[in-house]
Parts: structure tokens; C-alpha cells; sequence
């Protein structure tokens, strides 16, 4: 979409027609505010699809454009229909609040599209009648959905969870509207399936990937500082946006074995006949990890909890507690006990059998164990009830393998840091799976 400069001041000065974003006044066309964009932040302006992603290194100017951006497509609707419906979301309230909306208000300022930000109803109202843009951390999940919007933009947006996507695209759906995330990248699975759609060449993805320095505000000793002081994936990633960790995933499927469910849905899990099967992982300074999970050998009623799938619906994640008291907090399921696979500490093993749990060792061995549990991610027969385990998910996020010296993911080795939860659940998916070689 381009739009015609007439205003000679600004066609004076060439540099900053090229580079810059001109926010024209939709009734008239004419050009009512300059943004100065580098050439990375005009390319997310200049090639619109319906999946547009933005990742780059911190302070690379990503904000800025996703707020620039949202001004280009309130005055496209405003063109189109005469109206705008808009959406904004940040990972959290915290970040909408403290970056994204400011910024957005700041780029409507003084141009014919400002109009008043109503943080108590979170919504920006466009003058004119032109419409509202809604505002929303992702962390109010309720939030998402209903309705159907002109563009939505996600700041942070390789933050959120495969959910939070789907609710926007549900939400641009009637209008095929367009969807930009602005991000760092991040180990979590959602962004990267559209990443791995703008690699295969899929016509309605664009993704711009840029440095930090690509901001000419950005100063480049910091640059040179960070460079020095982390390791090259670490730069790679949070300097340079590219998306090293994403590619190494040990559980890449993680994300679409989330799911919720009510506390009376537990209960009907529970009660259904089947195994049930645990795993523990000792730790004072790192936490203790126990999981646990229903395999049921009849669905329930209501289909919502299948027969063999295993269902891990306990997660307790806690440092610097002694292990009396992760004992008395451990589940007890009258009539169906949990066999509960643990980390070879023999006298943890024995206190626990002495307080009556049925406790064997864990086969221990990493890549196997990973085999078994991917297994079931693959085959979708292992659920994780997410709203009861946020140890899974996130340590899931982030469980990569170790790059090789030429920063190639080798996927044979995982960095063995966060994996608390990610142990446990081997030692679980193991003890229910593994069958020795006869
Ligand atoms: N093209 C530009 N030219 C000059 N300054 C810019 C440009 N783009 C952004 N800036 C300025 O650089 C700073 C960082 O921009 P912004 O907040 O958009 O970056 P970010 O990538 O979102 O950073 P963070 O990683 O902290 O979220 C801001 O002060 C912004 O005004
Ligand atoms: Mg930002």
C-alpha cells in the first residue's frame, strides 16, 4: 500500500522519504507525521501478508515498528470501511503497559488518527468515530476472545503460548486480516511453525529478521560489550534475533499436548479404572520435581479423557524443602496408588517406601528416555494438564540441545540446565514405556 507524498517539505529531504514512515491523514491522504524507521522496520511496513513476524535483537527498534505499523493499518481500514477494529497484545499486562501501549500513543500523537487511550476499559478511542483498537495482556486469557478485528498486533508475541495464536487468528479470520508479532526470539514452539511456513516459501508469510544495531540509536559498544560477555548462541539469539534455540526443541510437539481442565474433570480422570505413574527428581538449591499421570483404560464419558492416553495432571515443583514434607504433599489416590519412578537416591527411596509409596528406580538413560517420550508427543497419546503444570511447560520451552562449535543443533545432547520438571516426566514416560530387549 503506498501512499502518494504531496507535502514538499518532506519531499525535500529524499533520505528521509525513503527511510522514513509518513502517517497520513486517511481523509485526505496527506501526510501528517514522519517516524524515522530504519530499512528493516520500512520492510515490515512496505510487504504486508496475513502472518508477519519481526524478530530481532533487543532494543532493535521492534516496538516503534509494530506501533508504526498498527498506524498504517488503522488508516488502511479507516480507507477500506470507514472504520477501524483493532487489537494490541503483549505477553503480559505488566508489558502492554509498560512499553507497547506508550508507544503505540506515541506514534498516534499529533497525527489526524489521535485520539484518547481509556486504560480502564483498555481500549484506544480513534476520533471521528473511526472505531477502537483493544488492548490486552495474553496472561488474561479470558480476554482473547470474540470478535472480529482490522489487524491484531502481538509485541513479545514468541512469548506466547500455541492458544493465545489461535485466538488471533480466529480473530483476523473473517477479514483475512493481518497479524504482525514483534519479538526476540524465544524456545517456544508456536512462532516457529510460522517461521518454518516463511522458510518453506509459504506465500502468506513474511518474517524480517534484524540485529540490535540495525536501530541506529542502538549504541554499538553495548553491541561489542554483550559480545564479549555471552556465549556466541546466547549473542546470536538475543543480539542478532536469530532463532538458534527453536531449531534445537527436544520436545518440539509439547505445545499441542497442552491442555485445561476443571478441578471436577481431575476427579472424573482419577476415578476413571487404569495406571497411574510417576516420576521424581531430588534437588534442595535446583527444585524437587514430582509428576504424575493417569493412563486410563476406559474414556470417559464425555470423551474428553481417552483410553491409553497418559495424562499428567500432578506436577509439584519446590526448592529447599526437606523431603518429609514433599512426601506428605505427594498425591495418594485411594485405590488406585501411583508407582512412582525415581532418580537413584536410595535413601530418599527408602524413606519414601517407608511412608508407604510404591517407589522404583527410573531408567536413567537421556536419549532413550527422550525417544520414548517424544513417542508419545508424536503419536499425541500424552496430555499435559497445563493449568496444573507450569514447570512443564515452561522448562518444555526452553529444553534445547547443546549447539556444536559451529553452532549447528546436532540434536544429541541437551543443555543440561531447567530440566527438572523435564527429568521427571522422562523418568514417568520411561517407567510406563520401556520394555528391555528381550
Ligand atoms: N529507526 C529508528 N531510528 C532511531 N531511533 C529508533 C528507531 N527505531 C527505534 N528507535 C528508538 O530506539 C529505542 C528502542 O526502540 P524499541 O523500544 O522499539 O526497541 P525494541 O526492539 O522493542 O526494544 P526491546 O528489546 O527493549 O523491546 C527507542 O528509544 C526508540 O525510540
Ligand atoms: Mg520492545
Amino acid at each position: 500500500m503506498s501512499i502518494a507524498i504531496q507535502s514538499p517539505t518532506i519531499q525535500k529531504n529524499e533520505e528521509l522519504a525513503r527511510w522514513g514512515s509518513i502517517i497520513t491523514d486517511p481523509r485526505t491522504g496527506q501526510p501528517c507525521k514522519y517516524m524515522p524507521l530504519h530499512p528493516k522496520q520500512k520492510l515490515i511496513l512496505d510487504i504486508v501478508k496475513r502472518f508477519n513476524a519481526a524478530v530481532a535483537g533487543t532494543g532493535g527498534g521492534k516496538t516503534v515498528c509494530g506501533a508504526v505499523w498498527c498506524v498504517k493499518q488503522i488508516e488502511r481500514a479507516i480507507r477500506q470501511y470507514g472504520k477501524c477494529l483493532g487489537f494490541i497484545v503483549a505477553p503480559t499486562y505488566k508489558v502492554l503497559a509498560r512499553a507497547t501501549v506508550p508507544t503505540f500513543v506515541d506514534a498516534l500523537k499529533g497525527t489526524a488518527l489521535e485520539g484518547i487511550y481509556k486504560a480502564s476499559q483498555s481500549y484506544y478511542e480513534l476520533p471521528n468515530n473511526w472505531g477502537r483498537i483493544w488492548t490486552q495482556g495474553a496472561d488474561n486469557e479470558g480476554g482473547l476472545e470474540g470478535g472480529q478485528f482490522d489487524f491484531v498486533w502481538g509485541d513479545e508475541g514468541g512469548q506466547f503460548r500455541k492458544k493465545v495464536f489461535d485466538a488471533i487468528i480466529g480473530r483476523t479470520g473473517a477479514k483475512e486480516a493481518p497479524i504482525l508479532i514483534t519479538t526476540t526470539p524465544y524456545g517456544l514452539g508456536a512462532l516457529y511453525e510460522w517461521y518454518k511456513k516463511w522458510k518453506s516459501e509459504d506465500a502468506d508469510y513474511n518474517f524480517v529478521i534484524f540485529p540490535s544495531i540495525a536501530n541506529p540509536a542502538y549504541p554499538q559498544a553495548e553491541f561489542e560489550r554483550a559480545k564479549r560477555s555471552m556465549t556466541p548462541e546466547k549473542f546470536r539469539e538475543r543480539y542478532l534475533g536469530e532463532f538458534l534455540r527453536m531449531e534445537g526443541l527436544v520436545y518440539p510437539k509439547l505445545q499441542d499436548a497442552l491442555i485445561t481442565t476443571t478441578t471436577d474433570e481431575i476427579l472424573t480422570l482419577l476415578s476413571l479404572p487404569g495406571k497411574s505413574v510417576g516420576g521424581i527428581d531430588y534437588g534442595w538449591n535446583d527444585p524437587f520435581c514430582a509428576l504424575a499421570a493417569k493412563i486410563p483404560s476406559i474414556s470417559s464419558n464425555d470423551g474428553k479423557f481417552r483410553e491409553g492416553v497418559a495424562y499428567v495432571w500432578y506436577e509439584r515443583y519446590k526448592s529447599e524443602t526437606p523431603l518429609e514434607e514433599h512426601a506428605a504433599a505427594l498425591p495418594k489416590p485411594i485405590g488406585n496408588s501411583i508407582l512412582w519412578f525415581s532418580e537413584h537416591v536410595p535413601e530418599n527411596i527408602m524413606k519414601l517406601r517407608k511412608g508407604g509409596f510404591r517407589v522404583k528406580k527410573a531408567k536413567k538413560a537421556i536419549l532413550p528416555g527422550i525417544d520414548v517420550v517424544n513417542s508419545r508427543f508424536y503419536s499425541g497419546t500424552i496430555k499435559i494438564i497445563e493449568n496444573r503444570c507450569p514447570a512443564i511447560v515452561t522448562e518444555g520451552e526452553q529444553y534445547v540441545y547443546e549447539p556444536n562449535r559451529d553452532d549447528e543443533i546436532i540434536g544429541d545432547k541437551p543443555i543440561d540446565k531447567d530440566n527438572h520438571a523435564m527429568d521427571s516426566m522422562r523418568y514417568m514416560i520411561m517407567g510406563l514405556d520401556y520394555r528391555e530387549a528381550a
